[in-house]
């Protein structure tokens, strides 16, 4: 098939403004791929390191001496040879020599541009066995934001519209319903106070941890008897963001493990929660087990920070029963190779998968067809913003195809 005869690595912005990379790979063909890597705040700590120590100038300085020549005259069919070479020049467990920004734009250009040379759509080239893209992912959509993408909300990160319709666009319009009230109700409590948006599109808000659950779970309430759509509350915890010294540090509590394993399962039982991402910290993965022996049979339990969507990691939460679901971020482990791998994983042990974006985005819409690809139980992408409504309207795009 048609070799790699250019590929480039520039500088851009991503949705914080800050700079990260975009990839663009020529094929001899004539046929282009292009592919920007987002970027997180609340990044796990076993995550690969998005830019080597110099940042982006030295990922693009690297690129040019190192990656750039052994890219070239590549056959873009030889889609994990490719990822593999990536690998090879950086030499490192955590990508920190290259990037993994640097890793995750090339190997997502790559892979658009062996789409487009062979007229299949992204999730087409990197289908699992059995997936066919009849079955859509729910859509995941941060509506209310705290902890480290909003300054002066609460404790917990995301509070989540967890809408599971299966045609995106009743999935879609739910998720979105859900983040328009919140608003409303928000102007209404706060009248004279000044309203932001956090750095997923979120609502902002002086609210302590369960007045903000207890407001989300009655708007997906109104929301489900309004639209007959099934969406829930979910929240993402980011708890490693606020684990001091084996306690979890709340501006109004402080708990031990136990404490918050029981704190959890009551705001699950409470409010009806379907979704809980990081609700413990990082290396607590029997304290997940007990959370998910609780209430695992009636909410997916998220690990994000906890697997980094690495293979090995998950192999661990896997043996010890700590999640029933894996969040998965491409450049959490560089390549779509060494994602696809944790993909697989996790499906053959019957854990969900969720397709996450970052906090910091980039407008592009291939992270609908990872999540198309790869039969993901959720799409989290946020509902509000350029950045995330990009991914919101592939996956519309992708429902008019196959309904046509
Ligand atoms: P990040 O966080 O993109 O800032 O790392 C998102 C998340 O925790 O899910
Ligand atoms: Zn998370």
């Amino acid at each position: 098939m048609s070799r790699i005869v250019s590929v480039g690595l520039a500088s851009i912005l991503d949705s914080r403004a800050r700079t990260t990379v975009e990839a663009t790979v020529t094929l001899e063909s004539g046929t282009r791929g292009r592919a920007g890597a987002p970027s997180g705040a609340s990044t796990g700590a076993h995550e690969v390191l998005a830019f080597p120590r110099g940042g982006v100038p030295e990922a693009i300085r690297t690129f040019r001496e190192r990656v750039a020549p052994a890219l070239l005259g590549v056959d873009i069919a030889d889609r994990t040879g490719i990822d593999e070479r990536l690998h090879a020049v950086d030499g490192t467990p955590d990508f920190s020599r290259i990037g993994g920004n640097t890793a995750t734009a090339v190997s997502v250009a790559t892979a658009l541009a062996l789409g487009a040379e062979t007229g299949r759509p992204l999730w087409k080239v990197i289908a699992r066995p059995s997936v066919d893209g009849t079955k859509f992912p729910a859509i995941v959509g941060n509506c209310l934001n705290g902890g480290v993408h909003a300054i002066g909300g609460p404790d917990i990160q995301e509070f989540i519209a967890f809408s599971e319709s299966p045609r995106p666009e009743d999935a879609v319009r739910a998720a979105v319903r859900v983040h328009g009230l919140i608003g409303e109700e928000l102007r209404h409590r706060f009248p004279k106070a000044a309203l932001g948006r956090g750095d997923e599109g979120g609502w902002v808000a002086p609210l302590g941890n369960v007045d903000a659950v207890s407001l989300l779970s009655e708007v997906c309430a109104r929301v489900r008897d309004e639209t007959h759509l099934p969406v829930h509350p979910g929240l993402d915890l980011a708890a490693s963001e606020f684990y001091r010294d084996g306690r979890y540090v709340y501006k109004e509590q402080t708990l031990d493990p136990e404490g918050q394993v029981g704190f959890v399962a009551d705001l699950v039982d409470r409010f009806g929660l379907r979704y809980v991402e990081d609700p413990l910290d990082q290396e607590a993965f029997d304290d997940f087990a007990e959370l998910t022996r609780q209430v695992g049979d009636r909410a997916e339990i998220v690990g994000d920070d906890l697997y980094v969507t690495n293979a090995a990691r998950l192999a661990q939460g896997i043996a010890r029963r700590s999640t029933n679901s894996v969040l998965i971020k491409v450049n959490q482990v560089g390549t779509l190779t060494d994602t696809l791998r944790t993909v697989d994983e996790a499906r053959d042990h019957g854990l969900s998968t969720i397709t996450s974006h970052r906090s910091g985005e980039v407008p592009e819409g291939w992270l609908a067809h990872v999540a198309l690809g790869t039969g993901a139980r959720g799409l989290k992408c946020g509902v509000l913003g350029g950045e995330r409504v990009a991914k919101l309207n592939e996956l519309l795009r992708l429902g008019r195809a196959t309904g046509d």
